[in-house]
């Protein structure tokens, strides 16, 4: 199964770069590249999630390089977050899910993570570094630390206090309480963020900076900027692929999906869908003004500027009516776009990225080697800037989720039993405790998933992506099951790595 990265081969490269452009080898630093990372939730690309984002794509694909193969390791906020703040998986960083006692945003994180992210990392090597937006959806809260806590690695500090909001929410700005109402002029969270990196790069940016700029668009509650509250009104959501296909054979949550889906489930997703794309604009604006920023302060050739999703999202595919919490690739694939120096315009690249990419990807253009951290994901920073290498880089890697539920029985759907989550009035649930999984997810030599489950049924789930683009038909009862062994045993290793083994 599959031929992962020589990362022996990917270091050369890295190396050789380096030497290309003039920098030291082993700690001294390049000429200084800033960093800009865009950073939405929940924004999918399989279901139209970037259609709104017409001035992201020409300033940022076209005139650099987009990875239709982009992925989460984990499709919930906080797990996903973690993983790429630390460049790690979830079973190495420990945060299983959005609640304090999975570790989100925990003293635990705190003590044990922030150290290792890459802020820190850009800190220590002279970079200034800002933040504003949605940060871990447990930041600010009393027992993690209050608005005075300031994440390590931070130098500008706009964090928002717990999950997305459009107004009425709590910043620590710089570890001083500030709280917003609901004046559009004043308040509007995706709008203040854009507001508050231009007034950084104008006064207060000394290269080399890194920005990270995390607006709450496309999460609920999906309040669009007054401009934007009227568009897309007639768009629905896509009716291709799976909408609206029964996955009769899948794990235990998707099989209760009520199939066809009520009217009333439709419509819903149908607005949540519109006012997805409303809230999307103000990010499009975002990307516009910052670029244009960056572009009047003669910045934008010295800046590498990123531009992806937490996670992807989901509006009827198997009949679910909205959420991103499933293996399937509307929930773990995510936009990835990327310009910068050295980097061509209008390319596109098909090797598989992943969000603990980034971390290791920032490091590398700051000069330091990734291979002194406990990172586990890679540096494609080589991908950017040398033409296709695709046999030096991985393969395969692995999906790693951890259901929510609520202990206590629905009392709406006592059928259902306790330890669901995220149900609609109809017992339609998004998420339960036995919505826990673990996948190898390959490209080459073969596109498949291989997903097992720890449920009472210790349910598998295999697709042929080749066959099956939008897996309809769970194979793993017909395979040749010397396959499914192979994967098996992928799969125990993948979820035990540890940095280098993580890569190869
Ligand atoms: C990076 O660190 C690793 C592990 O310490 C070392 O083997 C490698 O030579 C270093 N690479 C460079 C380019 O300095
Ligand atoms: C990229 O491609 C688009 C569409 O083909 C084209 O309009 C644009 O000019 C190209 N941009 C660059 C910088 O080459
Ligand atoms: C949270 O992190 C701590 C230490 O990092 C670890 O001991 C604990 O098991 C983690 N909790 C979960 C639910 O994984
Ligand atoms: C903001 O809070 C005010 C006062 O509590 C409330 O009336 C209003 O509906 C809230 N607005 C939004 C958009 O949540
Ligand atoms: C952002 O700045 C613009 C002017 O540049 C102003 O019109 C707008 O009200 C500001 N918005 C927020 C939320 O600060
Ligand atoms: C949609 O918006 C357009 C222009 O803003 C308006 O003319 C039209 O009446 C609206 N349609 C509906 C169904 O609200
Ligand atoms: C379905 O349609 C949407 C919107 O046109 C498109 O973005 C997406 O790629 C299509 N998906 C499939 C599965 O064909
Ligand atoms: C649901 O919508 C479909 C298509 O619009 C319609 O044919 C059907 O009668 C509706 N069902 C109910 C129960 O309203
Ligand atoms: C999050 O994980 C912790 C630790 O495993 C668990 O105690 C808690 O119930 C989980 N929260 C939810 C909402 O599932
Ligand atoms: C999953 O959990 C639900 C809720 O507790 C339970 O009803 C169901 O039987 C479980 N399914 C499996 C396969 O473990
Ligand atoms: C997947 O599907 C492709 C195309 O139909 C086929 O060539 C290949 O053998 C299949 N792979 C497996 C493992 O079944």
């Amino acid at each position: 199964m599959g031929h992962p990265a020589s990362w022996a081969a990917l270091l050369v490269l890295s190396t050789a770069w380096q030497l290309v452009l003039g920098g030291a080898a082993g700690g001294g630093r390049r000429s200084p590249h800033n960093i800009v990372l865009i950073l939405t939730d929940d924004q999918d690309t399989e279901i139209g999630g970037m259609t709104p984002m017409k001035k992201t794509q020409a300033l940022i694909g076209q005139a650099g390089v987009s990875f239709p193969n982009a992925f989460t390791v984990t499709p919930l906020c906080c797990p996903s977050r973690s993983s790429l703040l630390s460049g790690r998986y979830p079973h190495n960083h420990l945060v299983r899910n959005n609640s304090l006692e999975g570790n989100c945003s925990s003293p635990a994180w705190q003590k044990n993570q922030e150290p290792l992210a890459f802020p820190s990392y850009l800190q220590r090597q002279g970079y200034q570094t800002f933040y504003a937006g949605k940060y871990l959806n447990q930041y600010g809260q009393p027992a993690a630390g209050g608005v005075q806590h300031v994440p390590l690695g931070w130098s500008y500090w706009n964090g928002l206090v717990g999950n997305s909001r459009y107004y009425n929410y709590t910043l620590s700005a710089n570890g001083r309480e500030e709280r917003h109402g609901q004046r559009y002029q004043d308040d509007y969270l995706t709008d203040l963020i854009t507001n508050r990196s231009l007034e950084f790069l104008q006064k207060w940016s000394h290269p080399p900076f890194l920005m990270v700029l995390a607006p709450p668009a496309s999460h609920s509650p999906w309040t669009a900027a007054p401009g934007y509250a009227t568009a897309y009104n007639t768009t629905k959501a896509p009716r291709n692929g799976s909408f609206n296909v029964h996955g009769k054979d899948k794990h235990w949550l998707v099989r209760q999906a009520r199939s066809p889906m009520a009217n009333t489930s439709i419509e819903f997703l149908d607005k949540a869908y519109r006012e997805r794309w409303q809230t999307l604009l103000s990010v499009d604006d975002l990307v516009e003004r910052v670029v244009g920023r960056l572009k009047a302060l003669d910045l934008l050739a010295s800046t590498y500027v990123f531009y992806t999703s937490d996670n992807g999202y989901h509006a009827g595919q198997f009949s679910l009516p909205i959420d991103k919490r499933q293996l399937y690739e509307f929930d773990i694939r995510v936009p990835l776009l990327v310009r910068g120096p050295g980097i061509k315009a209008n390319q596109t690249r098909l090797e598989p990225i992943l969000n603990i990419d980034l971390g290791p990807t920032f490091l590398d253009i700051a000069g330091l080697n990734v291979s002194q951290t406990a990172m586990d994901g890679q540096s494609f920073l080589p991908l950017l800037v040398t033409p296709a290498q695709p046999s030096t880089w991985r393969a395969d890697f692995l999906v790693q989720y951890t259901g929510e539920g609520h202990p206590d029985r629905d009392p709406a759907c006592p059928a259902l039993g306790p330890g669901v989550s995220q149900c609609f009035p109809d017992c339609v649930c998004e998420d339960a405790f036995n919505n826990t999984y673990a996948c190898v997810r390959a490209l080459h030599p073969h596109s498949l998933q291989y997903c097992e489950f720890a449920d009472r049924q210790a349910f598998v789930e295999l697709y042929n992506l080749t066959a099956d683009p939008h897996q309809l038909h769970n194979v793993a009862r017909s395979v040749d099951p010397t396959l499914l062994e192979a994967l098996n045993q992928r799969l125990i290793k993948l979820q035990a790595c540890e940095g280098p083994s993580c890569r190869g």
